[in-house]
């Protein structure tokens, strides 16, 4: 199994003779208008984002009027209002990014929308940012600079909600009896709604959602605000993530000494990103409650290891099986699409399956064998063995 997208190291081979590296400033400076700035901001132990990468960049840029900082980092709103207030006679544009992890090339060829942000003063900076990014097509939409920063903040934050909002239906789905699947469907084809993110499961990870949302709450709270939704967005994650734990209940009865096999442990497939990814919850909980926890992921398995050293990691999905007393599929890697699940049940203590991505065919996994539970299904709970 590899990622679909191709590697840094494959993108600047392709693009070898159009990309000049160097580590001298002066160099950089000489050779370059436009000056992007990519760095990281992750969450300090407040919940706010950790600015210190992107100002240890900014202060090494030049303030001239041969050069325009776009910002691209993921900053709370009033950041480029403190650098401008700090350099005086920059040339700032706020630019920020929205691809996704996985499908990051594609969706930076293809973008919805270009936000370029910029105050009075840097036209000539916007217009530049704008033909740079023309060629790509998309919807071109200028802003102040903090509205551009909260639109990629709100952003996030709208699409963690849809996702805790859906979950919260699968679990009243559960309770009436309904398919979320059917429920997200139907809700979907409404324009104003919109079909995407709308996949039920056991909660969003990664790098970007998990620390946006906290950030934005974060941003309002020390503005003087409470954001109330957030707050439960927040929780509601927290929740699903360990809902599973009562599901493998429901049929095991007491969880202790059972082996519980997890497939997929990265936050999402196509990528072995391991931050915040809900794996590391439901492993720690499961454990918790006296389970033996074994994974298998065709990717993440080395950076996964770092983070569960207490957890056996399989070599494939099969062996992970191998005299398991239940499995949760916590990642919707297309291999486990391709297993053979006549094979993994005879191989299973008890052929229990969560799918936690409502990722697999429940009808060609009861007709293999399988005690089958999704999310925000029909429950089908069988006697405890
Ligand atoms: C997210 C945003 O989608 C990008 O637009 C943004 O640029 C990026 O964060 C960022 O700020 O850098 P990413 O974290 O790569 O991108 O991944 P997503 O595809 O958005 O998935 C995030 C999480 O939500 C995953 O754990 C995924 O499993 C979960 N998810 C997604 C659901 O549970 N249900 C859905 O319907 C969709």
């Amino acid at each position: 199994m590899t990622i679909h997208e191709p590697g840094l190291a494959e993108l600047i081979q392709r693009n070898a003779e159009r990309i000049t590296f160097t580590t001298e400033m002066d160099e950089l400076l000489a050779g370059a208008r436009l000056l992007f700035v990519c760095v990281d901001t992750p969450p300090t132990y407040s919940g706010d984002a950790d600015l210190s990468r992107v100002r240890a960049v900014v202060e090494e840029l030049p303030v001239d009027s041969d050069h325009v900082l776009i910002m691209k980092s993921t900053v709370p709103a009033g950041t480029g209002d403190s650098i401008r207030r700090d350099m005086p006679g920059l040339s700032y544009v706020s630019c920020p990014e929205f691809l996704k992890e996985g499908t990051a090339v594609a969706d930076f060829q293809n973008p919805d929308r270009v936000v370029v942000g910029s105050d009075p003063g840097d036209e000539q900076a916007a217009a530049a940012v704008e033909a740079l990014y023309r060629p790509l097509g998309g919807e071109i939409l200028h802003t102040d600079v903090s509205s551009a920063e909260m639109i990629k903040l709100a952003s996030n934050a709208f699409l963690a909600t849809k996702i805790s909002f859906i979950n919260e239906i699968a679990n009243v789905c559960e309770e009436v009896g309904a398919d979320v699947g059917e429920v997200a469907r139907g809700m979907g084809l409404d324009e104003r709604i919109g079909s995407s993110f709308l996949r039920a499961g056991i909660g969003y990870g990664g790098s970007c959602f998990p620390k946006d949302v906290t950030a934005l709450k974060m941003l309002a709270g020390n503005s003087g605000y409470h954001f109330q939704l957030l707050n439960s967005v927040i929780e509601v994650n927290e929740l699903q993530k360990r809902r599973v734990v009562g599901k493998l209940g429901a049929h095991l009865g007491s969880l202790l000494g059972k082996r519980v096999a997890l497939l997929g442990l990265a936050f999402k497939p196509d990528t072995d990103d391991m931050r915040e990814a809900s794996s590391l919850v439901l492993a720690a909980r499961l454990q918790g409650e006296g389970a033996e926890v074994v994974a298998y992921d065709p990717v993440a398995r080395e950076r996964a290891s770092e983070l569960l050293g207490s957890v056996e990691m399989a070599d494939s999905a099969l062996a992970a099986l191998d005299g398991a007393d239940a499995a949760v599929l916590v990642t919707e890697w297309r291999e486990f699409a391709e297993l053979d699940w006549s094979e993994a049940a005879a191989r299973m203590a008890r052929p229990l399956l969560v799918d936690g991505r409502n990722f697999l065919d429940p009808v060609a996994l009861r007709a293999a064998g399988f005690e089958y539970e999704g999310i925000g299904k029909k429950q089908e709970i069988g006697a405890p063995s």
